[in-house]
């Protein structure tokens, strides 16, 4: 368990299959473990799988892109629709705002970034390959509508996922004493 969270590592080159149902469950499962002040859940998983579904998460994507700029070209225009078929599968997170006076918005989205660590890590764990992007569509206001959030939720990630089509290398690990201290 230890070994799959240092040695996990991000895929972009990914392929069918995606994680199979039960693998998927799985990896929910451990997504929704994530740790979460107050108790309040403040999590969001949309699942695109298939060829249908990522074209419509990609129309989406090109939707929202036009309404901040109508004058996009062909070529942009194209590139931002194909974005999900990168992968076979697209999980957008989302950190609900559930307007707690006791939990700041910011801690919302901290507890959904530790679902989508639990995911990923879940993800390779069973041996296949994730990686997680925003850029700035994650960001963009108009995407909330078609995916059926609220104004103030904020989408955390797409979460790419399906089988490595390359052999996944591990990476260097930072040294410890870099980054840690005791006080
Ligand atoms: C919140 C968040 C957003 C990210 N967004 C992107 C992104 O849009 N594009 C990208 O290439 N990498 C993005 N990354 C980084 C990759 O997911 C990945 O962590 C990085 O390429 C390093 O690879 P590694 O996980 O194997 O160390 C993001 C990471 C985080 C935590």
């Amino acid at each position: 368990m230890i070994e799959s969270i240092i040695n996990r590592v991000s895929c972009g080159r990914l392929e069918s299959p995606a994680p199979s149902k039960e693998h998927l469950e799985l990896m929910f499962k451990a997504a929704l473990r994530a740790p979460d002040h107050k108790g309040q859940k403040p999590w969001e998983y949309i699942v695109f799988e298939g060829e249908k579904a990522l074209s419509r998460f990609g129309d989406y994507l090109l939707q929202a892109s036009l309404k901040d700029n109508p004058n996009l070209d062909e070529d942009k225009q194209e590139k931002i629709k194909n974005k999900p078929h990168r992968a076979p599968m697209v999980v957008v997170a989302v950190a609900k705002a559930k307007n707690n006076p006791k939990v700041p918005h910011v801690e919302e989205i901290l507890s959904a970034g530790a679902g989508v660590q639990n995911l990923i890590l879940g993800a390779y764990d069973l041996g296949y390959g994730a990686y997680w992007r925003t850029g700035s569509l994650a960001f963009n206001d108009h995407m909330k509508q078609p995916l059926g959030l609220d104004f103030e939720d904020t989408i955390v990630g797409f979460i790419y996922l399906g089988t490595p089509s390359v052999e996944l290398k591990s990476k260097p690990v930072p040294e410890v004493d870099d980054f840690v201290r005791w006080g």
